[in-house]
């Protein structure tokens, strides 16, 4: 299989990140914080290790509100549901993946609050200035990813986050696509919220991704119970991480998510992105060559992350998915990519699209196999 879908998952995993996932069940096999013996101060050592280590890569100032969740949906929801209060307004972008705007349009639906989105222009793009014109005297949280899964535009979340500071206001950033892509500074940036998933450009298993809390941000707990602290206590611990990480956590998950890391970090998270930056950009300037192929999002002069989707004159995107699959071995995501705002923005929102997304083990070979069926189709 010619793999083309990593902005959904990554694949394959770096060997050290399946290493440390068995690993894990045989050196940390015991629950963190909860007993006094050996192996369980060993993980609880494991665990709270990675957490520096990923504070430490997106500089959050304070590890240990970096809690772990199932992943980047699991963090938008306690962010988004444990921070907003009725009567709060929130400004997100037009661009926001389900897993954004699906809990705030609950939210909305059950009269809580009221929302504003900032529309993206025809190639996905966002701008801060159009952030700053939503704002009402209630606005009480701002929300933009930082990078697309649809077009893989990368949006101005320094500029939105200066805003926000100024403001007062919280801001909310879904780094689901940027993590370990794109260099990310939490605290420059003013982010008070950084969500993102462990399984993507992070290089670790599914079932662990993030979220950081920036001190002075309250969220109430979308989940409550057993810590291992307090134990005596009906009320949730206020004290992070324990506040926001209630159960047992994944600690296979967070083994392999702090190898991925290091993985990340062995191999230089600048010479990662050059590698992406010029992979997508050959891809795009091969494939502006093949008649009857569209491709959506920024002009390719512009940075994006390794997302190229695009749709071969009026063949149906799961007809087209199908076709790369069956014939020559190709594993793409077709359709809408569960971001059905970010169709509408770029023109595709009545059938969606084709998406290529390339991660640090494709190689020249698979993108020559690529365009070879995207000719082939296009005829
Ligand atoms: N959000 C992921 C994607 O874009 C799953 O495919």
């Amino acid at each position: 299989m010619i793999y083309f879908d990593n902005a959904a998952t990554t694949y394959p995993k770096p060997p050290q990140v399946l290493a440390a996932v068995g690993e894990a069940l045989v050196k940390f096999g015991a629950n963190p914080g909860r007993g006094s013996y050996d192996m369980s101060n060993a993980t609880g050592r494991m665990v709270s290790a990675t957490r520096d280590k990923l504070a430490r890569f997106f500089n959050c100032p304070a590890p240990e509100r970096l809690v772990f969740t199932s992943g980047a949906t699991a963090s938008l929801n306690i962010a988004i549901k444990g921070l907003l209060r009725p009567g709060g307004h929130v400004v997100f972008s037009g661009m926001e993946h389900n897993a954004v705007w699906r809990p705030l349009k609950q939210l909305e639906q059950n009269g809580v609050i009221s929302l504003s989105m900032v529309p993206a222009d025809s190639r996905g793009r966002i701008s801060a200035s159009a952030f700053a014109s939503a704002l009402r005297p209630e606005t009480s949280l701002l929300v933009c990813l930082h990078a697309s899964n649809v077009t893989g535009g990368i949006m101005p979340i320094a500029k939105i986050g200066a805003l926000a500071k100024e403001r007062g206001i919280p801001f909310l950033v879904d780094a689901s696509q940027s993590a370990g892509v794109l260099q990310l500074d939490a605290a420059a940036a003013g982010i008070g919220l950084l969500a993102f998933s462990g399984h993507k450009s992070l290089y670790g298993p599914m079932g662990a991704g993030c979220l950081y809390v920036a001190p002075g941000l309250e969220l109430a707990p979308l989940i409550a119970g057993g810590t291992g602290s307090s134990s005596h206590d009906w009320r949730q611990p206020q004290s992070y991480p324990d506040h926001l990480e209630s159960g047992t956590p994944n600690v296979p998950g967070i083994a392999g998510l702090s190898a991925g890391l290091d993985f990340v970090l062995q191999n230089g998270p600048e010479r990662i992105r050059e590698k992406n930056c010029s992979n997508t950009a050959w891809f795009l300037r091969e494939l502006a060559g093949i008649r009857r192929v569209t491709v959506y999002g920024p002009p390719p002069e512009e940075e994006r992350v390794p997302v190229i989707t695009l749709n071969i004159g009026e063949t149906d995107p799961a007809r087209a998915a199908a076709i790369l699959r069956e014939k020559h071995d190709i594993a793409v995501r077709a359709g809408y990519h569960c971001t059905p705002l970010a169709h509408r923005a770029v023109g595709t929102g009545g059938r969606g699209s084709v998406r290529f997304s390339l991660g640090f083990y494709t190689t020249r070979e698979d993108i020559e196999r690529a365009l070879y069926a995207i000719e082939k189709m296009a005829g």
